[in-house]
């Protein structure tokens, strides 16, 4: 998730919940071709948090293929193309839930992107991709800050895509038609139209229907929107016949979300969020000129939400400019 899904915050997910599957937040392929450099720390993860998927998006066919195999020889377990952010700024260009609209090209992004792995199975490195980024492509594995070590270039990478039910209206059957007809392996389905952003509740019939259509073709289809934590998750499963859920928005402030029933937390959540904050603050230190510490302060108001006395709380936790700092507003509230 955009802003939220960094390294950090998928360390203290995978360390404290153990979701089997995390994916980085989604980034431009158009950004990465044109030398946004910076883009590249989206892509720095461990090996503890494994399987991990990286998300791209956009609009241009041509620019996937090459960051496909960038990304196979980043060391990712698979690719996920986004194709449900309802952003303003993304669905205009075309991108993100934008592609619901037309369905051909995103027919046509999918091959290209297949194309770029099964390039990188045959030998391609990104350093051989044309038009790609030169600074980039310099040593593409020098990028990023904390990569494991190189992976067997024949394991599979998988190709998947997460969307929305329509874009206006629910239109599963007919979006479906398209990406069944794909070589993505499995479907992520957020049961909203891009029209209802956030609003409303995700409409569950519509991922059921998804999944009736989706049968024949062996594809998974992964249900998501409103799960609260694993008990429902598994209901939807059972209601629904989805192959797995993807819980979002649930898991801010709380790891423990993706916990089996009768799994007991192995640290409070107070504890949790001060290594958050550390995690954070090796990743981005703040410099002179810049406090990159504030990226944490929603965080923390996730971590505390609820509680007794949160808002003078959360009131002193936006004020905080490091680990130190949110160590004594926690003692001072007696939370550790
Ligand atoms: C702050 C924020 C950022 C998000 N960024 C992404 C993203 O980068 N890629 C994506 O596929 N979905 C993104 N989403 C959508 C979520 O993955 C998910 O589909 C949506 O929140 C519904 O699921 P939930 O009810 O479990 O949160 C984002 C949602 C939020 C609230």
């Amino acid at each position: 998730m955009d802003g939220v899904t960094d390294r950090a915050y998928r360390t203290i997910q995978k360390k404290y919940g153990h979701p089997d599957l995390v994916y980085t937040e989604f980034t431009s392929v158009e950004g990465l071709c044109h030398n946004a450099i910076k883009l590249m720390r989206a892509f720095d993860y461990d090996e503890e948090q494994r399987p991990i998927i990286a998300q791209i998006f956009g609009s241009t066919p041509e620019n996937f293929r090459p960051v496909a195999v960038m990304l196979c020889e980043l060391g990712f377990d698979g690719v996920d193309i986004n194709m449900g952010c309802p952003a303003k700024k993304v669905h205009r260009h075309g991108s993100g839930a934008g592609l619901i609209c037309t369905p051909e090209l995103a027919q046509e992004i999918v091959r290209q992107t297949k194309q770029g792995i099964d390039d990188y199975r045959n030998g391609m490195r990104s350093k051989d991709c044309p038009d790609f980024s030169s600074r980039i492509l310099k040593d593409v594995r020098t990028r990023v800050k904390n990569l494991p070590k190189p992976v067997d270039p024949n394991r599979h990478v998988g190709l998947s895509l997460k969307t929305r039910v329509g874009y206006n209206e629910p239109i599963t059957r007919e979006w479906f038609k398209y990406l069944l007809d794909t070589e993505v392996e499995a479907i992520a389905l957020h049961g909203r139209t891009l029209k209802q952003q956030y609003t409303g509740m995700a409409n569950w019939e519509e991922i059921g229907t998804a999944v009736e259509i989706a049968k024949p073709t062996g594809k998974l289809i992964l249900g998501n929107g409103d799960v609260m934590n694993h008990a429902q998750a598994l209901e939807k499963v059972k209601t629904y016949g989805v192959d797995g859920v993807l819980i979002g928005r649930a898991s801010f402030g709380n790891p423990f979300v993706f916990l089996k029933e009768g799994e007991k937390p192995s640290a409070t959540i107070f504890e949790i969020a001060l290594e958050h904050c550390q995690l954070h603050e090796n990743d981005w230190p703040n410099t002179e000129e810049h406090n990159s510490f504030y990226i944490m302060r929603k965080h923390l108001g996730w971590y505390i939400k609820g509680i007794a006395d949160a808002s003078d709380i959360r009131r002193e936790l936006f004020l905080c400019n490091n680990t130190a700092e949110v160590r004594a507003v926690f003692q001072k509230y007696k939370l550790i």
